[in-house]
């Protein structure tokens, strides 16, 4: 090992290291951008379905009209899950945490899968894809058996969006249902380097394998502080339960230091680019549903962050009044995210493995040097 010419330093939560290059994604948190292969947010926010953003992220261009058709054939051809996966997860207890059910069910696709160690860069390919169809097939299968109601197999001639509410609630979306989901799944497709990206490279850096990778991946997003704050958001909202406890909430949380979910972020110093696509959404079905109140309560609430601790709704916050305003249960708010960012997460997989090098940072030891072992018995 070469010797540091420089004192090594410590950055907290590793606040502006900058762990790869990458032409994947740009979070621009000065000024509030965010990019997918050179493409802005707000350009591609309702030109594009996420089937589109799929092949832009694994290709780096948008495709034409056969590769999209293509592309969707082939996703919806490797929806299916191997029966005993879908033994495995419609076994597990039914007050199993979706997040717990969905990492696990996409640990064990691993085991039936004879190329799960194939590094080729084609299996790799085919790895990444049959994960993005597969990842809402493993949470809808599950929820559908957590209710003992039989299982809805996946619906080939609907896209993504269509088919994973298809297969939750039994019955085809209505256009405006699928349409809003399609776009949740676009804005959050791809993000830099995000804690759960940063450790699906981390593990398929060590040229593990795929699924290892995205199920270290799920896993960090499950936290709170991450894609889990989008459910948080809800049992907030359901905590302060109406409009003029809102203020009184927000004074009592900032001065217990706690936190109020959705609210803030690493990168962005100004609104995240999109907070506004989900607000909209929030503010029409909200407003279709006859409860207004979720939107108003979030409203007051992000007002009061601004002006009390100049900081912003991030994509949790308002994503959460869309999936509940289409009926969705609080606890698969999560792994909607996961299902979106499979897409983001498996292209960096394959990013990482075309110009790969281990990832393995330092650290610097803060412990006493120089101890003597004791013999237990003296201990
Ligand atoms: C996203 C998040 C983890 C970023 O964390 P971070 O960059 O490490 O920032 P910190 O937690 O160090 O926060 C910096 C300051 O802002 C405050 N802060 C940040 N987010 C806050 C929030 N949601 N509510 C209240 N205060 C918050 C912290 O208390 C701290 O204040 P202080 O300096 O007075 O102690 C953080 O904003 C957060 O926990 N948000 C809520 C969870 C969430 O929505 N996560 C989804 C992210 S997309």
């Amino acid at each position: 090992m070469s010797t540091p010419t420089v004192a090594p330093t410590t950055s907290k939560g590793l606040e502006g290291v900058v762990a790869a290059n990458t032409r994947l994604s740009d979070v621009r948190g000065e000024i509030g951008q965010l990019i997918y292969c050179g493409y802005d947010i707000n350009e591609l926010a309702g030109k594009v379905s996420y089937e589109e953003v799929v092949y832009l992220l694994h290709h780096n261009h948008l495709p034409n009209q056969r590769e999209l058709a293509e592309l969707k054939a082939t996703l919806a051809g490797y929806r299916e899950l191997p029966k005993g996966v879908i033994e495995l997860i419609t076994r597990f207890p039914k007050d199993t945490p979706p997040m717990h059910a969905i990492r696990t069910g996409v640990s064990a696709l691993g085991c039936y899968d004879s190329t799960a160690d194939d590094d080729t860069m084609d299996a790799q390919r085919r790895k990444a894809l049959r994960l993005i169809a597969q990842i809402p097939v493993v949470t809808a299968y599950f929820h559908r058996a957590r209710q003992e109601k039989p299982l809805v197999h996946p619906d080939t001639h609907l896209g993504e969006a269509a088919n994973f509410l298809y297969m939750i609630d039994g019955e085809k979306p209505s256009t405006e249902k699928e349409s809003t989901l399609d776009l949740c799944y676009v804005l959050h497709a791809d993000h830099g380097m995000n804690a759960s990206t940063f450790s699906a490279r981390v593990t398929i850096a060590t040229l593990s394998d795929m699924y290892s990778a995205i199920t270290t991946a799920i896993g960090t997003l499950k936290g709170p502080l991450h894609g889990g704050a989008n459910e948080g958001v809800i049992k907030m909202l359901t905590e302060i339960g109406s409009l003029d406890k809102v203020d009184a909430f927000v004074h009592e949380s900032l001065a217990q230091k706690r936190k109020i979910m959705g609210i803030g972020h690493r990168v962005y110093k100004v609104l995240d680019p999109r907070a506004p696509h989900l607000k909209r959404m929030a503010q029409v079905l909200s407003g279709k549903l006859g409860q207004p109140k979720w939107i108003q309560m979030s409203e007051r609430i992000a007002e009061l962050m601004l002006t009390e601790k100049n900081l912003h709704a991030n994509v949790d916050f308002y994503s959460a009044t869309v999936y509940y305003s289409l009926g969705i249960p609080t606890d698969l708010f999560t792994p909607i995210f996961a299902i979106a960012r499979t897409s983001g997460w498996t292209a960096h997989v394959l990013e990482q493995l075309a110009d790969n090098r281990l990832i393995r940072p330092q650290s610097i030891y803060t412990g006493p040097i120089g101890l003597k072992v004791v013999p237990v018995a003296q201990r």
